[in-house]
């Protein structure tokens, strides 16, 4: 009795709640996105906490969440590449600014201490007392002690808070200051794999110390740790994700570029290889070729040569939304495809070209080739909650997240305060003025006619939002509860186990809160 009920169950739900390789082929002709499907739940025997959502994106580029930060001007540069890096996740340095400028965005990230301040405010030994308090009354300093360096940056002492006090105002630094043999310092290639873990044990073995200077050989000063950063962070790091690190312990980061080319409208081969080849001297984990349209001769040709000149790197190439393009980008070399036309918050593609495909059939289509060609995809655009990141993992490797991440003080740009609310500038990078600062080739057109092209993407605004961590933190939480629906205690179980169904516009408005006053969001 009891089998048959449960095979009358089961069979119930098949019917209703279908696997992927059910539901799309019977919806075939129709495309769907995130908001016209819903995930049916499942036995679990798993906690959302326990749920692991670690991807390996290409070989030897593991991400601890599957989360990048598209590579867009008002994005992704350092800031927000470190920020995603140290969740787990990968920054795609956008390329609307010059080479050299990309280039050191990539090193920022690669040298990249957690706790290690580089730019410690110093102060110089012809310095008075009364000039330091000054100083941190003008800038507004919270901390009142210093190293004090000579003016090739070689430490000769330390400032200490206890002295800096209006009464000693007339008195030189250089009295006050403890002397550089006194000073506890560490060079910078004994920081080690753990350079957290050293200095916190510093601080455990040396008591009353609260400040550790790093130097390098020449006994010049690289950096800074402060105590109550270190405890900080360690009592962080059982409740966040892993950072994602290379084969080195550093960070790891992406960064994009397009198909170059030359005059004659070629693909600048020599240029390309350069730029490819610097970054890569830098550490670069990661090359994205990013366009809008990426089953073409000229990103074929791009990705070619860069999988020629440097067989193990990832690369990232697309966009696509067919099985053709997935396949044609695979054989060209690419190890990770980008899959997304027209979902994004800012574009217009769909409105001005007329093409594009809904992105969950996308991802469906696209994975079935990605499958076949052994290659990951990413899902790009669109995500605008973390259940459409627990959709699009039903399918893809990871997904790129533009929109919910602009609104960070992390992005690139000025806030902005309008009517009392405080926004930061979000704009696609098929916008006139992003075509203009640089991205025209992504769209296929030549930077000094973009002004005259037809845009596919809007300048807007976001809301400023938490910092990336909360913001990054709040997606892994809603992607575990999704795992934890679903049974799901890696990604490939989530794959397996998901099934769809469709959902109309009811279900979709009785998806969110509805006929209430809602006085505080989800979000806090
Ligand atoms: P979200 O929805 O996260 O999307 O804001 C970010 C993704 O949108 C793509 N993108 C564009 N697409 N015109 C487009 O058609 C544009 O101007 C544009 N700018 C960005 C890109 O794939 C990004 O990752």
């Amino acid at each position: 009795m009891e089998a048959t009920t449960l095979s009358l169950s089961a069979g119930l739900d098949r019917v209703f709640y279908r696997a992927a390789d059910e539901f799309f082929p019977a919806h075939a002709g129709l495309a769907l996105t995130y908001d016209d499907a819903s995930l049916a739940t499942l036995y679990s025997e798993i906690l959302p906490k326990e749920a692991d959502f670690a991807t390996v994106l290409a070989p030897g580029l593991l991400l601890q969440l599957p989360v990048v930060s598209a590579d867009m001007d008002t994005v992704t540069e350092s800031r927000m590449a470190i920020a995603l890096a140290l969740n787990g996740g990968l920054g795609l340095i956008h390329y609307n600014m010059p080479m050299r400028q990309q280039l050191s965005e990539v090193s920022r990230v690669k040298n990249h201490v957690h706790g290690l301040i580089r730019e410690p405010i110093k102060v110089s030994p012809d310095q008075q007392i009364g000039d330091v308090l000054a100083l941190i009354e003008d800038k507004k300093f919270s901390f009142s002690t210093f190293p004090v360096v000579d003016q090739s940056g070689v430490l000769l002492g330390l400032l200490p808070g206890q002295c800096v006090r209006p009464r000693f105002a007339g008195r030189p630094v250089t009295e006050a200051m403890i002397p550089r043999a006194a000073v506890l310092t560490i060079r910078e290639d004994e920081l080690g794999d753990d350079p957290i873990a050293r200095a916190d044990r510093f601080f455990t073995d040396n008591i009353g110390i609260h400040k550790l200077l790093v130097v390098d050989a020449g006994d010049r000063l690289r950096g800074l740790f402060t105590l109550s950063d270190i405890e900080r962070i360690t009592q962080e790091h059982s409740l966040r994700t892993k950072p994602a690190r290379d084969g080195k312990f550093r960070l790891v980061c992406g960064a994009a570029l397009s198909a170059l080319r030359d005059a004659s409208g070629k693909l600048d081969r020599p240029a390309l290889l350069d730029h490819v080849g610097a970054l890569v001297e830098r550490g670069l984990d990661a090359v994205a070729v990013s366009t809008a349209h990426g089953h073409t001769l000229g990103v074929g040709d791009a990705v070619r040569a860069i999988r020629e000149a440097f067989p193990a790197l990832p690369i990232i190439a697309g966009n696509v939304t067919s099985a053709s393009g997935v396949e044609f980008l695979a054989s060209c070399g690419a190890s990770t495809v980008k899959v997304g036309q027209g979902p994004g918050s800012i574009c217009t593609t769909r409105v001005v070209a007329g093409v594009g495909i809904p992105q969950l059939t996308a991802l469906y289509v696209c994975s079935k080739a990605a499958e076949q060609f052994g290659v990951t995809i990413l899902a790009d655009g669109g995500i605008t909650k973390s259940g459409d990141i627990v959709k699009a993992l039903t399918l893809a490797d990871a997904v790129i997240c533009g929109s919910l991440l602009a609104g960070c003080p992390e992005a690139p740009g000025q806030i902005m305060e309008i009517n009392g609310k405080f926004y930061k500038q979000y704009r696609g990078m098929g916008s006139h003025a992003a075509m203009k600062a640089g991205s025209a080739a992504r769209y296929g057109h030549a930077k000094d006619s973009a002004q005259k092209s037809a845009a596919e993407g809007v300048e807007a605004l976001k809301e400023v939002s938490a910092p990336a961590d909360t913001v990054l933190a709040q997606l892994a939480g809603g992607l575990q509860s999704g795992m934890g629906y679903l049974g799901a205690a890696t990604l490939a179980d989530l794959r397996k186990n998901a099934r769809y169904t469709r959902i109309t516009a009811a279900g979709m408005r009785e998806s969110a809160p509805h006929d209430i006053i809602e006085v505080k969001t989800g979000n806090g």
